[in-house]
């Protein structure tokens, strides 16, 4: 019987996961049992225990500084662990991200790293649903286009990396179907849900002062303005065919998404505000 561990297991992508997973799954995250947490690694050998296999999702961004050192001495833990293949979730076109995948790949194990573009479902699920739900989605990133992922395929090449052969030592670019400005997502959005939002340009700064005045804990408004500046200046553009590649159909389309977040209520019953 094949255990796999799941970092970020209640998350956004480990809950769809751990869902999908044929065999035993342990969730890792600080309230799974038992708990784990990146930042006591006393907590990471219970949670390794019996496991074959991860999937590893780190917290809060695997682009930030402290990302790399502790998924680098995770991997090393893994190993000696007995666990045998590392599945990564990295961000794409972040060089940043690459010291974690580095680690990843240095931990002596068969590794998959899933590269992926801005998520859809930070629209419905995330920091985004806030600003959607009151009209206006204000970033950095005027006129610049991204190929949004819709995480349900994000779950379903995870899913095969971590159950198939054929996936060791591949990084996948995971992109969607489509390039889209954040115009271009406002008015997805506003068909969908059926009430306007608009999408307004600001800069890193108004960004920044938008975010503390949300709530946003201090010591995240700077990196994560420093990676809305980095990623949203047009070099991820461009469409990847892993998603088919990988899963044998198209990835799914924003379109789509909207449709059928907003018929489940991801914006307020009834697919309106
Ligand atoms: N959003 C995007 O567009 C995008 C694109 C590419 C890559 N990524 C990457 O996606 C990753 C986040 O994945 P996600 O969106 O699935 O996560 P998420 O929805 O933000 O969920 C966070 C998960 O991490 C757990 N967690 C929080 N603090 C923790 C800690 N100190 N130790 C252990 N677990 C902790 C939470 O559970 P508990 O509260 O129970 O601990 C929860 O399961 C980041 O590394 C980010 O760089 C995001």
């Amino acid at each position: 019987m094949t255990t796999t561990l799941v970092l970020g297991g209640t998350g956004k992508t480990g809950r769809r996961i751990a869902t999908q997973l044929p065999h035993d799954v342990r969730i890792g995250s600080r309230s799974g049992q038992p708990p784990f947490d990146w930042a006591d690694d006393t907590t990471w050998a219970p949670a390794l225990a019996g496991v074959d296999a991860v999937y590893v999702s780190y917290y809060p961004d695997v682009s930030f500084p402290d990302a790399a050192p502790r998924v680098t001495a995770f991997g090393r833990a893994a190993a000696d662990a007995g666990v045998t293949r590392l599945v990564l979730l990295s961000g794409r076109g972040e060089p940043e991200a690459e010291p974690a995948e580095q680690g990843v790949r240095d931990a002596g194990v068969e590794w998959t790293i899933l590269r992926c573009s801005w998520f859809m479902q930070n629209f419905s699920e995330h920091f985004l649903l806030e600003p959607v739900l009151e009209g206006v989605i204000a970033l950095p990133a005027d006129g610049v286009a991204e190929p949004f992922l819709d995480i349900d395929d994000l779950a379903d090449v995870a899913v095969a990396a971590l159950t198939q052969s054929g996936h060791a030592g591949r990084v996948y670019e995971l992109t969607g179907p489509r390039l889209l400005t954040f115009a271009d997502v406002a008015a997805e959005l506003s068909a969908a849900i059926g009430c306007e939002v608009r999408y307004l340009p600001v800069t890193p700064e108004e960004y920044a002062a938008g975010a503390a005045a949300a709530g946003i804990p201090a010591d995240e408004i700077e990196p994560l303005t420093d990676l809305f500046v980095r990623v949203l200046d047009g070099h991820n553009a461009h469409l990847s065919g892993d998603v088919e590649r990988v899963l044998g159909h198209p990835a799914r389309d924003f379109t789509n998404y909207a449709r059928a977040a907003a018929a489940a209520g991801a914006w307020g019953t009834g697919g309106g505000r």
